[in-house]
């Protein structure tokens, strides 16, 4: 590799503009660590006159980034827009067919399309890095390439999502409804102002268990239907009635091998409240990955924010500039296999069911029959009448059950007059 490298930063939102300003500032302790001169000589975002946090140099800039390809000679392109297709799957399939390597922390693309860039990264020699798109600041993918490299890895899961774990967080210390707090997570930065959906409903989250599964078990990224729940349905009221079992409601993202068969779930867990995951708060996150021998190995840390985030963009970028040209995925692409998917409804759970009832005679008896007709058996119960509204709240507590009993069980609460709404399961983690 020559000494004087030439960059692109493609998207100058909350992350790419944070980046140019490290890019800038870190030049000499590149070089001191690398030997290599880096000049950014190209940027990139929708409109030049936007303000912006960092001042921009408008002489280098691009409202179309397919224009630099031409424009400009470049050996590395920082894709910071964030689409899961259009521009910037098209940047990075065009700098990676130049020969440009491309780093980026675009969990949609690389979820979507990490098998066939791989692939293309691989064919033209050069690097496809995404550390970002990964629990933000923590360097669990090179972890896994590259510290953990010859375990045998079983497991991996953990708190994947910072705007979720902030929001169940915040929701217990400030006994604040979930709207509250969403709106509270709002205004800090924490969630998305506009669409917050992606954060809520377990997608994010999900995009970077399966990118963790593809490099722990060496498989293509897997394109499975799994269980996938977010916290929409979390209320204040389920929080409170954990406090008092003892437990906490975490976001969950779980990736394992069980009989050489895929299991990937996103979904609310309720933990021990004096377990390790049950006491990481906030906006961290936290990755526990099994392997062999290495035993259990946990990393904590801010999983999202500009800085956290450009913190692993420019750990790619240093690996690059060592000359690491590595597969993307660990090994080589027509060596991961695709791999058969668990069967969901084995899954095995405790649950924790909230059903808001009628307070009438019979109605608690009609609960607990149904359920021992589905095979679930309660472990403990708890009633709380509201005498005023003639109303009742009952949790059940069940020992373990398979998924598919509790699926077909609850589905047939929805025609009962005395349920008031359709009962709230949160799976307790084993
Ligand atoms: N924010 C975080 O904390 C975080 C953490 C981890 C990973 N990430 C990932 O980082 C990526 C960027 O996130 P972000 O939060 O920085 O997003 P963002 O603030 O929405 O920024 C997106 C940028 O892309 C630019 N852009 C959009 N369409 C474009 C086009 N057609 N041509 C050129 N530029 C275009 C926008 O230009 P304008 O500014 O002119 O509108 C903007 O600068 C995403 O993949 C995200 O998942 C973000």
């Amino acid at each position: 590799m020559k000494n004087i490298i030439n960059i692109a930063v493609v998207g100058l939102g909350q992350v790419g503009i944070f980046l140019l300003n490290e890019l800038n500032t870190k030049k000499k302790d590149i070089e001191l660590k690398t030997g290599k001169k880096i000049n950014v000589v190209a940027i990139s975002a929708r409109s030049i006159v936007k303000k912006r946090r960092f001042k921009v140099n408008k002489k280098i800039f691009y409202s179309n980034p397919l224009e630099i390809f031409n424009k400009t000679k470049i050996d590395i392109l920082f894709e910071a827009i964030g689409l899961s297709d259009g521009i910037s799957k098209k940047v990075v399939e065009t700098a990676l067919k130049k020969k440009i390597h491309v780093i980026t922390p675009n969990k949609a693309l690389i979820s979507k399309h990490g098998d066939y860039l791989a692939k293309l990264a691989e064919d033209n020699q050069v690097n496809l890095e995404f550390e970002a798109s990964v629990a933000g600041g923590i360097p669990i993918l090179r972890t896994i390439k590259e510290g953990l490299a010859t375990n045998k890895i079983s497991k991996v899961y953990g708190i994947l999502n910072g705007t979720s774990n902030y929001i169940l967080s915040e929701m217990e210390s400030s006994s604040d409804s979930f709207a509250n707090v969403l709106k509270k997570a709002q205004k800090f930065g924490y969630a998305e102002p506009g669409n917050p959906k992606l954060d809520l409903n377990g997608s994010d989250a999900f995009a970077k268990v399966r990118i963790l599964s593809a490099l722990a078990f060496n498989t293509k990224i897997s394109k499975h239907k799994c269980l996938m729940e977010g916290i929409e349905k979390i209320e204040l009221k389920d929080i409170e009635i954990a406090n008092q079992l003892n437990l906490r409601i975490k976001l969950l993202g779980i990736s394992e091998l069980i009989n050489n068969q895929l299991f990937e779930t996103v979904h609310p867990c309720l933990v021990n409240k004096n377990s390790y995951i049950g006491n990481v708060g906030g906006v961290m996150n936290a990755v526990i990955l099994e392997g062999k021998p290495v035993g259990e190995s946990i990393l904590q840390g801010e999983g999202a924010g500009p800085g956290p985030t450009s913190s692993s963009l420019l750990s790619d970028l240093l690996s690059i500039l060592r000359g690491n040209i590595k597969k993307p995925f660990g090994i080589p692409s027509n060596k991961r296999q695709s791999i058969k998917c668990y069967n969901v409804d084995n899954y095995v759970n405790s649950l924790y069911l909230r059903f808001e009832v009628k307070d009438k005679p019979g109605v608690l008896s009609t609960i607990t029959n149904r359920l021992a007709k589905y095979k679930i058996s309660v472990k403990r119960l708890i009633q709380t009448p509201d005498k005023k509204n003639k109303k009742a709240t009952i949790v059940i507590i069940t020992h373990k059950t398979y998924e598919l009993n509790s699926k077909n069980c609850l589905s047939i609460f929805k025609k009962d007059k005395n349920i008031l709404k359709y009962p709230t399961l949160i799976r307790i983690y084993n």
